[in-house]
């Protein structure tokens, strides 16, 4: 699988770092975006590096986590070719690839469990895009 890109703020730190060491021990290189602490900073900024280096291609998906994933969400979005959904169930993770091929997860580390986050991560990263109709439909947005 790809290499994936993850970034949080304070409010999201202590997921990252569990999601970080579940995701690697499948085997996938996990890029961390910081941050590196729990001192609180802006989401905006980490959420913008994370998003420009997707839209960039330098990797093809991310993770974003911020206390409820929402401000992450709405700040990667702002990117260009940036398709950042907030997930908090195991069925929108899979609606989110299959019909919107989200290329950035948005989690709330003050909504979500972790066994619940890893869940998500799980289905978020092994669902592919379906493509076709959706595809047409994301050409829209992207328009
Ligand atoms: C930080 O307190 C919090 O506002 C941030 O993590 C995020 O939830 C914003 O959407």
């Amino acid at each position: 699988m790809e290499k994936i890109i993850i970034g949080s703020d304070h409010a999201g730190f202590n997921l990252k770092n569990k999601l970080i060491s579940y995701i690697q021990a499948k085997g996938i290189e996990v890029y961390d975006a910081g941050t590196y602490n729990t001192e609180s900073c802006d989401y905006p900024i980490i959420a913008k590096n994370v998003a420009n280096k997707i839209a960039q291609k330098e990797y093809e998906r991310g993770i974003l986590i911020c206390g409820t994933g929402i401000g992450m969400s709405m700040a990667a979005n702002k990117v260009k070719g940036i398709r950042a959904a907030v997930v908090s169930d195991t069925c929108s993770a899979k609606m989110s690839r299959l019909h919107n091929n989200s290329n950035i997860l948005c989690l709330g580390e003050r909504i979500v469990g972790e066994e619940l986050a890893k869940d998500i991560t799980d289905i978020w990263l092994t669902t592919e895009f379906l493509g076709e109709r959706h595809q047409r439909r994301i050409n829209m947005i992207e328009d």
